[in-house]
């Protein structure tokens, strides 16, 4: 009934995340037509995607970012480095130049790194709105860009994240606030490759979903000894 191609299930590896949540299951409800009840979550998230409402995807509507949300789906240069289909893992020549080039992507505040205000940071790292694609996609002009934080870590007990990255509990408390420790965090937001190459996290900086703002923000629900994640 559902074609499976790569690219297919590519895209289905993204709805996972993109309809992490509950969206798919709630939209589901309303239908009727279909048994969801009967797919597999793969089946699902490619009904998803190429048949429910009336065709799938519009992936030929244009991104508020500039093009088309198909070209969205064309993998860079770093992505088609670290995508070895085969015995494994990219060689150590790979892993050396993807850092390097992660390295040389990332740029500083001009006054330096700085810790901005943690309740926001909060919000934000709860947050999994902006550049989706799907039937719609997101309106930067209507809320502001999240960083997803929580579909991998856990930060503060007082909400369950996600266990695909390490805990992050406690952080500010166990890691203290050296210009070096702030320094790596700042890196590991704005492009994680320069220290785990071929890392399963996003770069938020250099692609561009979070701004210097937004990552001082997101710093200091983590640094600041008054923030939840410090408790
Ligand atoms: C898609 C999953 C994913 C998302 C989303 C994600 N991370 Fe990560 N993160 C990881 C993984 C995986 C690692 C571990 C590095 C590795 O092994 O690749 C990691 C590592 C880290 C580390 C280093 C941890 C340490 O022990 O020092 C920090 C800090 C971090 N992430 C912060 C964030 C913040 C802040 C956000 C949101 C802006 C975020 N991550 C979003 C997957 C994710």
């Amino acid at each position: 009934m559902f074609k499976k191609t790569p690219l297919a299930a590519g895209i289905a590896a993204v709805a996972t995340i993109i309809f992490a949540g509950g969206c798919a299951v709630a939209d589901a409800g309303k239908s009727g037509k279909v048994d969801y009840t009967a797919m597999t979550p793969h089946e699902l998230a490619e009904y998803l995607i190429f048949e429910a409402n009336g065709g799938g995807f519009n992936l030929a509507q244009e991104m508020q970012e500039g093009g088309t949300a198909r070209e969205r789906m064309q993998q860079d240069e770093l992505q088609k480095a670290c995508s070895i289909i085969g015995d494994g893992k990219p060689d150590a020549e790979t892993l050396a130049a993807v850092r390097q080039a992660a390295t040389e992507s990332i740029t500083y505040p001009e006054g330096g790194i700085q810790l901005g205000d943690w309740e926001r940071g909060r919000v934000l790292a709860w947050s999994g709105f902006g550049y989706r694609v799907g039937h719609n996609y997101d309106d930067h002009n209507v809320r502001e860009v999240g960083g997803t934080c929580y579909n991998c870590h856990q930060f503060a007990t007082d909400r369950v994240g996600g266990n695909v990255g390490p805990s992050l509990t406690g952080y500010g408390k166990t890691r203290g606030t050296s210009e070096p420790i702030l320094k790596y965090v700042y890196d590991m937001i704005y492009n994680p490759h320069t220290y785990f190459p071929c890392t399963h996290m996003p770069r938020f900086g250099s692609s561009g979903f979070l701004d210097e703002q937004s990552i001082a923000d997101i710093m200091a629900y983590m640094f600041d000894p008054e923030s939840p994640v410090n408790e």
